[in-house]
């Protein structure tokens, strides 16, 4: 191993480097990808995070130069100085940037040697997970990620651009805030200072960015880092970050207009391809009745179609009962389907039963001879109505799900996702945009017999909807908006009540006394008394946003270090114990669970 001098220092990244180079004399440095030794000839593919170069050395190479090269081995950290020649028609590597060139080295320096990695350093390598999070620091040199995480950078850049160009103020707001009661659960954060006293990390930065409206700085953005303790999957990390926004002196269509505005400024400055905007709009309750779903991927068809009424009198008390009970009865109609066999669709079933459905019915329209799990329950002339109004032609399949209404959306807004994920009918080219608006303003817990806000309790119900709030507060629309794309909810913001008086009657139709609402948010109240604008925002996922743009699926593979499933990271490996002297001075005792004693 050599030490660092200024001679060793790069003049060119390695992927840069082009026919155009020939004769110039440059210096390289980075990690050797692979050597091949050839008796005679030594070539190293030199990796930098541009792309790989190669170094080639043979018997006009003095030798301890060459006997360097000899001994280097994959992943020793180098520098190269040298000049760059033609590789020889022969030679030439069309799969790679510098695939016509090489660096005859004349000069060569070891900077440090590496142990065998315990992965390949490859684009796309099937290692497992837990490997490659573990050593995250490997996993970060693979060419695919190296991309990923730079391309976020891009994504942050034109985002910072966009808004500042649009007049907003980036603003930082505190990541040490007070507890919140409502949302996901908090990360708490003891107070050293205030014995038993705890600050929370923030879900987002909702309450301080409406304070900042209060305030006059009238358009805010912050790339803000969010904290939700709450169930991992795909698209979702304990730790992520926001797009954040407020502006005042807004509607929901200028809010709407300003982000199409952003995300078409993307599509022109990042994916350099074309977008249609304004997008296209559809009520909550159009893109349940139509997809199960208020964040519709409606890049195939397979919407659902409501039976209830049709089987409502039917002597099938599947069907029949759901109804009475107040629930209903939907289906969908799989083009071409009939070829599923009996074994796809008791895996059909399983699916739909991980989302509360008890069964899938299910008819198969084959070529005259139909089969179906329900026919013998009813009459002819019902199974006609029903196949007439589901469109079933020769071929089709028609999977139906009879439940109380959460449970049939859900299934079946994931069941049409599946099958044509497995019907391959997904046209991953697709930019399907998509504003979800009218959701409703209050949520009911049947396990907690209360309402929740949907989207938060700062959330402004429509106008005409008002006089709602007090006789029927589940039918309150709400001024809240979600930008949705190919399915996955990107975004999502809402118009603020501003005045004390509707804040208090949504604290009402909460359920919140005016004690509790002066406890947890007294000091919005008292800032209500000082001249509030009107206001109103939203906020990207953008680890969301980057992941989509780049054709991903999983959120980790663009956050440099992500936590996995149970919430921990595996390359510190935290969470972790505190030291005793430090949960002394916080006044914590640790209580185990019974089950881990
Ligand atoms: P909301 O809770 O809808 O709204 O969040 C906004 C967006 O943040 C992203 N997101 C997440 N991304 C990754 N992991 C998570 N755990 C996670 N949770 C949310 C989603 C989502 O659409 N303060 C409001 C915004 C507003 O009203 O202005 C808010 O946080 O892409």
């Amino acid at each position: 191993m050599q030490s660092f001098t200024s001679a060793d220092k790069r003049t060119d990244y390695c992927g840069t480097l082009t026919a155009k180079d020939i004769g110039r004399k440059v210096t390289v440095t980075g990690w050797c990808q692979r050597q091949r030794d050839l008796g005679s000839l030594i070539f190293i593919d030199v990796r930098d995070r541009t792309g790989l170069l190669q170094l080639a050395f043979d018997d006009t190479t003095p030798e301890d130069i060459f006997n360097t090269a000899f001994g280097v081995r994959a992943e020793y950290v180098l520098s190269a100085t040298g000049t760059v020649r033609s590789r020889g028609e022969a030679a030439i590597n069309k799969n790679l940037p510098t695939g016509e060139i090489e660096v005859y080295v004349e000069s060569f320096k070891v900077l440090a040697e590496a142990q065998t990695p315990p992965f390949a350093i490859v684009e796309n390598s099937d290692v497992r997970p837990e490997l490659r999070l573990k050593h995250r620091y490997l996993d970060l040199r693979r060419p695919d990620l190296q991309r990923n995480i730079i391309a976020r950078s891009q994504i942050v850049k034109l985002t910072r651009d966009y808004f500042a160009d649009n007049g907003f103020i980036d603003i930082e707001t505190p990541c040490l805030i007070k507890p919140t009661p409502e949302g996901a659960r908090d990360y708490l954060v003891p107070s050293r200072v205030h014995p038993g006293k705890f600050y929370a990390l923030p879900q987002s930065p909702q309450l301080y960015k409406q304070l900042l409206m209060y305030s006059g700085f009238d358009r805010y953005l912050q790339i803000a880092r969010c904290f939700r303790d709450e169930d991992l999957r795909a698209d979702r990390q304990p730790e992520f970050t926001q797009i954040d926004l407020e502006m005042s002196f807004s509607d929901e269509e200028d809010i709407i207009a300003m982000n199409e505005g952003y995300i078409k400024y993307l599509f022109d400055n990042f994916m350099h391809q074309p977008l249609e905007i304004p997008f296209p709009r559809m009520t909550y309750k159009e893109a349940m009745e139509r997809f199960g779903s208020d964040k519709p991927d409606t890049r195939f068809g397979l919407e659902l179609c409501n039976l209830s009424d049709l089987v409502a009198g039917s002597g099938f008390s599947v069907f029949a009962g759901a109804v009475a009970d107040g629930g209903s009865v939907r289906g969908i109609n799989v083009k071409g389907g009939a070829k599923f066999t009996r074994k796809e669709i008791d895996s059909l079933t399983e699916f739909v039963k991980t989302y509360g459905a008890r069964g899938l019915a299910w008819y198969k329209n084959t070529a005259g001879a139909p089969t179906s799990s329900f026919a013998k329950f009813m009459t002819p002339e019902e199974i006609a109505a029903i196949t007439e109004r589901m469109g079933c032609e020769d071929g089709d399949l028609l999977l139906i799900v009879a439940a109380k209404n959460t449970v049939v959306f859900d299934s079946l807004g994931a069941l049409r996702c599946e099958v044509a994920k497995r019907m391959g009918i997904v046209d991953k080219s697709k930019f399907n945009f998509l504003w979800v608006t009218e959701f409703p303003l209050l949520e009911y817990s049947e396990e907690d017999n209360r309402f929740y806000a949907k989207h938060h309790p700062f959330t402004m119900p429509m106008e005409e909807d008002l006089p709602l709030l007090e006789t029927d507060p589940g039918e309150v629309r709400a001024r809240a908006y979600d930008c949705v794309l190919n399915g996955t909810e990107l975004g999502g913001g809402s118009i603020r009540i501003h005045t004390t008086e509707m804040q208090t009657k949504m604290f009402d139709a909460l359920g919140i006394g005016a004690e509790e609402a002066e406890e947890k948010f007294g000091f919005l109240l008292e800032a209500f008394k000082y001249g509030v604008p009107p206001h109103g925002g939203l906020a990207f996922g953008l680890d969301r946003v980057v992941t989509l743009l780049l054709g991903l699926e999983d959120i980790r593979d663009v956050i440099a270090f992500p936590k996995v499933q149970n919430a921990s990271e595996l390359l510190s490996k935290c969470p972790a114990a505190a030291d005793p002297s430090s949960l002394a001075e916080l006044g914590i005792a640790v209580v185990a669970k019974e089950d881990e004693e």
